[in-house]
């Protein structure tokens, strides 16, 4: 069974064949970086006008990847998706909308049913396309540009979000510092690599930790440094101080989402970590995760970094997950093949 996925929440303009939820086929990825540089954040007018220009270019690129007839001419019965799944939410208005016209056009087009996927859940999801074995229970740790949430997956479809960031996300935070820097956007990988030649001990920012709840904030931490770089006087280009800043700051993230997620992992008994999202790229905060929980004993779930960021393979994964849980055939032997599917959770304060 093969499912064509589409993802266009944010910034990237995404489309991927996946067959069986397991076998990436193809997964394009058109990212909007240089689009949204010069602003040092993702400006939502721009990145919807953008994914309009570029969702037919990268749906076409997916299917010829895929050996599979391009866009529209999808008819003969071999060589067509069984499925469409679509990012439905959270994410960008505008951004969303053009992903999900895309997916309702072609649905039409060829009669085949749409899928409305959750992106957090795609998020939580993603470490199967390579480890297909996993299974929940879990504890999920989502750390994006969006969203810094922490999800108990009691099984398939079936989440608890027992934390979530009280304000900016991981990946805001990171974008705000780099910009503060005066590093480039997106930020993330740029602290990434300038903490590498830092000092992460250097200055001791606030570690955030919320005692008494598995949520998060990072905005007093962005804040922190802000007054450390005024008060410093600090100068854009100041290789050495840039590097031990981007160290220190990174270091302070990386403790507040470890101890909190293994914390919540002994608590609620779960033996198992997954990480997703666009910051579960972090280098620093993979080996972080890694050796807590060969020390704990706790299995920790990363997808490879070009699966953390956003991608059309999770999407089609988790609507191949829909496609196996919902009550589909009997539906489907209707008059009207376009079906959407709601996400299993509710977009708003999901
Ligand atoms: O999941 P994603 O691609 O899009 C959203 O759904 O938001 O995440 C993008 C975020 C950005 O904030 C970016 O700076 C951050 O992920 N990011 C990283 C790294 N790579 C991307 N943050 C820290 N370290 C990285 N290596
Ligand atoms: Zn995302």
């Amino acid at each position: 069974m093969k499912i064509l996925g589409i993802e266009s929440s944010c910034d990237e303009t995404s489309a991927a064949v996946v067959e069986n939820g397991r076998k990436i086929i193809s997964n394009v990825v058109f990212s909007q970086n240089s689009l949204h540089r010069p602003f040092r954040g993702v400006v939502p007018e721009i990145a919807s006008r953008a994914h309009l220009e570029r969702i037919n270019m990268v749906l076409d690129a997916a299917l010829k990847q895929a050996s599979l007839k391009g866009f529209p001419k999808n008819r003969s019965k071999k060589r067509s998706v069984d499925a469409i799944a679509v990012t439905v939410g959270p994410g960008l208005a505008g951004s969303l909308l053009g992903g999900r016209m895309a997916a309702e056009a072609l649905g039409w087009a060829w009669g085949k049913p749409v899928i409305g996927v959750n992106h957090l859940e795609a998020h939580l999801l993603s470490p199967l396309l390579e480890t297909p074995s996993l299974r929940p229970p879990f504890l999920g740790l989502i750390v994006s540009g969006g969203h810094t949430d922490l999800v108990l997956v009691k099984d398939f479809g079936k989440f608890e979000v027992i934390g979530r960031t009280r304000d900016d996300a991981a990946g805001e935070s990171f974008d705000k510092v780099a910009k503060l820097l005066g590093l480039n956007y997106p930020g993330g990988p740029e602290i990434d690599e300038r903490a590498k030649r830092g000092n992460p001990q250097s200055i001791p920012f606030p570690r955030p930790h919320l005692h008494g709840s598995w949520d998060f904030s990072f905005s007093g931490l962005k804040t922190a440094v802000f007054y450390y770089l005024r008060d410093r006087k600090f100068m854009k280009g100041d290789s050495r101080q840039t590097n031990d800043v981007a160290a220190s700051f990174q270091a302070a993230v990386v403790e507040v989402l470890v101890s909190k997620a293994f914390l919540a992992a002994k608590k609620l008994n779960v033996e198992k970590i997954v990480l997703g999202g666009g910051v579960a790229a972090n280098s620093e905060l993979r080996a972080r995760f890694l050796s807590e929980g060969r020390k704990k004993n706790v299995k920790i779930f990363l997808p490879s970094p070009s699966l953390c960021t956003d991608n059309a393979a999770m999407v089609a994964l988790a609507g191949y997950f829909k496609w196996k849980k919902q009550s589909f055939s009997r539906e489907m032997k209707g008059a009207d093949r376009r079906l959407t599917i709601d996400p299993s959770l509710p977009i708003r304060g999901w």
